[in-house]
């Protein structure tokens, strides 16, 4: 069903050039799994400016939104999705305050604020931070996605949220379109969560407050960090990262499991290597499901149960998917 008219393009055409705006783009192109329908329009915006006032005109059209950050937590239908589909590169990212006298790469200041654009990889977000010689965010050294995701999401590596990093979130507010600061003790921050997934606000910038610390040290423990990923994790194939959430603390005592990762426990089944068409559990961790060429949203739903099922009736627990179905 189409929902955005002729007259609609034209007006987007007003905040956005032609060159950025495309009809029934397929979003495999967009996504870290290579799976996903069209979207009836893609918009790539650049600055947070152009992402209030394309949202703004969403709004007074009653166009559906969908925003795609880095496309890495995501599984899009193969249907696609109706409507506006926002591709955020807004990408700034600059020091915005200090405490003490700052040099970069040098500790004099005891506290930096950053603030980085809903846009900016937050890979690059990692390395400008390590790079200013500031200290908090390498253990998210090679993750993938954007910002606004990561915050949406509260991305996280062990026990280490970017959430806590977090000062202030600059959103849109979902049902005005209206600018608003959020205070970190407002982002309700937990794991895998923040309120926006209740609210729909949108990211527009956030301040992560860092420490400084010694440069060297803190490249070669962020190193660390991302080998030991790549090394258990299968990043050179077409993924969306873990497709479940760890169990609860409490669900893993009262049910007396061997570990809370859910990647163990799908391994303990024997389920790695398990196909549906071309997505596969990964042989690497279990928790990952590959893309072998080709593969289907419809295969990773299908996958996904099948996954629950088992675990279900081995551990009498249910996974909780991490990932988000968008589309329709
Ligand atoms: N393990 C297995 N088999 C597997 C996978 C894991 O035996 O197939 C074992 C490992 O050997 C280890 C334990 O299970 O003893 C935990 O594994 P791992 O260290 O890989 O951690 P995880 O709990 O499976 C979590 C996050 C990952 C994050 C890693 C960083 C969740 C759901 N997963 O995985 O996050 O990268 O820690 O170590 O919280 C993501 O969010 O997309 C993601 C991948």
């Amino acid at each position: 069903m189409k929902t955005i008219t002729a007259q609609g393009l034209k007006q987007l055409t007003t905040i956005v050039a032609s060159s950025r705006i495309r009809v029934a783009e397929p979003l495999s192109k967009h996504t870290y799994i290579k799976i996903g329908g069209p979207a009836e329009v893609l918009v790539e915006i650049t600055t947070t400016e152009e992402l209030s006032r394309v949202y703004s005109l969403a709004l007074a059209n009653s166009w559906p939104v969908f925003i795609l950050g880095g496309g890495s937590n995501v599984i899009v239908s193969d249907k696609g999705i109706s409507g506006l589909v926002i591709k955020n590169r807004a990408d700034k990212l600059r020091i915005v305050n200090f405490k003490g006298v700052y040099t970069k790469g040098q500790v004099a200041a005891s506290k930096v604020v950053l603030e980085a654009e809903s846009g900016v990889v937050t890979n690059q977000l990692v390395r400008f931070s390590i790079d200013q010689g500031l200290v908090g965010l390498e253990y998210f050294l090679g993750i993938p996605g954007t910002v606004g995701g990561a915050i949406y999401n509260n991305s996280h590596y062990r026990q280490q949220l970017i959430g806590n990093f977090v000062s202030q979130v600059n959103v849109l507010d979902a049902t005005t379109g209206v600018k608003k600061l959020m205070s970190h003790a407002e982002m309700n921050f937990g794991y895998d969560t923040s309120v926006l997934q209740q609210t729909k606000d949108l990211v527009l910038s956030a301040r992560f407050l860092l420490s400084t610390g010694e440069k060297q040290a803190t490249w070669e423990k962020a190193t660390a960090f991302a080998k030991q990923r790549a090394s258990s994790q299968p990043l050179s194939l077409p993924n969306s990262g873990c497709i479940f959430k760890n169990l609860p603390e409490e669900v893993v005592k009262k049910k007396a499991l061997p570990n809370a990762s859910a990647g163990y426990l799908i391994d303990l089944a024997g389920l790695k290597g398990v196909k549906v068409g071309q997505i596969m559990i990964s042989e690497k961790h279990a928790n990952f499901m590959v893309n072998l060429g080709g593969g289907k949203a419809q295969d990773v739903v299908d996958l996904v149960n099948l996954v629950i099922k088992k675990i279900k009736s081995k551990y009498g627990v249910t996974l909780e998917p991490e990932v988000f179905y968008v589309g329709d």
